[in-house]
């Protein structure tokens, strides 16, 4: 009987921290993990696009309109080859282009080890980049501070 007992006590024990550690990752979320830092050229449409597609999934979007922004990307390490027409900073990650707000999210739970994470150039049917009904297949890049890059999602059957 008692080592029943003990049993459910455990159980209850790590069935409340499990849920405390979800509650801290959604939490921290709100506690102004949302504020994003944008940087983009002023004859740019589809960053303005993006932006609206950021504040609809509840980013807090600090908007810079930059005469430079080749200056910002080399400034944060945004090589060419990663490289689209915009370029933000959350949390010291960097979004560079158009990355859906669902990745970044995930990025920011996840506390993932990278620098941040790329849609380069500028593909048809990314948030921002909406065309019609039109899409391309495209993939969210993580890229790390060795240059390393990887696929982070895939959304090309989306
Ligand atoms: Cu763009
Ligand atoms: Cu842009």
């Amino acid at each position: 009987m008692l080592k029943q007992l003990i049993f459910i006590a455990l159980l209850l024990v790590s069935g409340i921290s499990a849920s405390y550690a979800q509650d801290e990752k959604a939490g921290s979320l709100s506690k102004g993990n949302t504020d994003i830092v944008v940087y983009r050229s002023p004859t740019c449409a589809c960053c303005g696009k993006w932006l609206a597609h950021l504040k609809a999934d509840g980013f807090n979007v600090t908007d810079n309109i930059v005469a430079n922004v080749q200056g910002i990307k080399d400034q944060y390490g945004v090589t060419s080859s990663l490289a689209s027409c915009h370029t933000a900073i959350i949390n010291g990650y960097i979004v560079e282009g158009h990355v859906p707000a669902g990745d970044i999210k995930t990025m920011l739970k996840n506390k993932d080890n990278i620098k941040g994470l790329a849609v380069p150039g500028m593909i048809v049917g990314t948030p921002g980049m909406e065309m019609g009904g039109q899409k391309s297949p495209f993939k969210v890049i993580a890229f790390d501070a060795n240059g390393q890059l990887r696929v982070y999602k895939d959304h090309s059957k989306d």
